[in-house]
Parts: structure tokens; C-alpha cells; sequence
């Protein structure tokens, strides 16, 4: 279990597989998000067999602190150990527990996870140009936007800018 001030990162459980489920088929959540089809339980309980089993991915629910709520999951994919770099990601999925500071917390917390315990040294992300929210959250926990992919992904009867942001573990502005 990892901590930080607001939350902590706890393994997944298959338990909370049908909370996935509902943010995941929530349009409001999904916004910005990569994932574009419709999924149930039978594709979060596939997901979880296999992510378990790759040595390239580590994924965490997001719980609070306060009343031990699960309200999100983090994590890390394409973990690279030879250049020991990693994209991650985060969702909060409870929308009412938004502007909180818990996503903020999260990624602070899963950033000095993977520099201090896995011993990364570069994090990266993918971000959709207008989910300002989140690229606050990641400028705030020290990435830097280090390129944009012009028309990189086609939702809501458009095409949409994807940033790129990255954290070095030796960023002097590391949060
Ligand atoms: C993005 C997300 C993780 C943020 O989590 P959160 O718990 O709401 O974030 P926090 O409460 O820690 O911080 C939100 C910050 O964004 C700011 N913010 C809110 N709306 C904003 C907007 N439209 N533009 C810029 N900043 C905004 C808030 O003021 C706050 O900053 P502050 O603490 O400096 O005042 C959460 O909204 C989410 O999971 N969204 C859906 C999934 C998603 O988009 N994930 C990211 C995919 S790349």
C-alpha cells in the first residue's frame, strides 16, 4: 500500500471491478479518455488477468484517506526497465469526488512510486489538448508538455490535439 496525504494506492481487487464498469460508461468521465468502446465486466475482469500477469504494467485503485472511498484507479503501462521509462495514467471516476485535491495527490504519489521503488527515470503521458483539469493536475506534479501530436485522435465529431508531458527523476521542479 502506497500513501500519500489524501489517498492511497492500494492493489486492485476483483471486488471493484464493477465500479470500473460504471466510470468507465460514464460519458462525463470518458471525455478525454483513450478507451472509446462500451465495456462490461467480462472486458474489466479480462483486463485485470492480464495486466496482473505483464511485467509491463502496474495498476492501483485510488482510495481516500478520509473514509477509505475507492474513487479512482492510476497506473503505470509500457514500463520500459532497460530505459527505465513509463507512461502512466489516472482516472477519478467518482465525478463527485472531483476538485478535491485526491487526483493531484494521486499522481504525486504514483510519480514518487515509480522514481523512488521502481526506479524510473522517465514518466510520460498522453493528454487530450482540452482536459485543461488534468494537464493542470500533471504541471502541478512537475511534467512538462513536450510535444503535441496535431489531430491525433477523432471524437465528438472532431479531430483533437494529443500533448505530450513527461517527468525526468532528477526534474529540479519535481513535486
Ligand atoms: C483529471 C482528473 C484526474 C483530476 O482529478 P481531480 O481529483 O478532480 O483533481 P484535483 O482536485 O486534484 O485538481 C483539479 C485542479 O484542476 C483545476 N481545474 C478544474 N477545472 C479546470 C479547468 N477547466 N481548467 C484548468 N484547471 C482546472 C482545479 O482548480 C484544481 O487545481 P487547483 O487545486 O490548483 O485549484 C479527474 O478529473 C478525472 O479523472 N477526469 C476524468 C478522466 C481523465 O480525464 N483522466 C485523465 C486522462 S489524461
Amino acid at each position: 500500500m502506497i500513501q500519500g496525504e489524501k489517498v492511497r494506492l492500494r492493489a486492485i481487487e476483483r471486488e471493484d471491478l464493477p465500479r470500473y464498469v460504471r466510470w468507465l460508461n460514464d460519458p462525463e468521465v470518458m471525455r478525454y479518455f483513450g478507451i472509446y468502446r462500451p465495456s462490461n465486466l467480462e472486458d474489466e475482469e479480462a483486463w485485470y488477468a492480464s495486466q496482473r500477469a505483464d511485467d509491463s504494467s502496474m495498476n492501483f485503485a485510488i482510495e481516500t484517506l478520509e473514509d477509505s472511498q475507492h474513487v479512482g484507479g492510476c497506473g503505470f503501462s509500457h514500463i520500459d526497465w532497460r530505459n527505465r521509462s513509463a507512461e502512466c495514467g489516472i482516472l477519478i471516476g467518482e465525478r463527485s469526488r472531483w476538485g478535491q485535491g485526491l487526483g493531484t495527490d494521486a499522481m504525486r504519489t504514483l510519480v514518487r512510486y515509480g522514481f523512488q521503488q521502481l526506479n524510473l527515470h522517465r514518466i510520460y503521458l498522453r493528454v487530450f489538448e482540452e482536459n485543461q483539469r488534468a494537464i493542470h493536475i500533471y504541471e502541478k506534479a512537475g511534467f512538462q508538455i513536450e510535444g503535441r501530436w496535431r489531430d491525433a485522435e477523432f471524437r465528438h465529431g472532431r479531430y483533437h490535439d494529443i500533448i505530450w508531458m513527461s517527468i525526468l527523476s532528477d526534474s529540479p521542479d519535481r513535486a
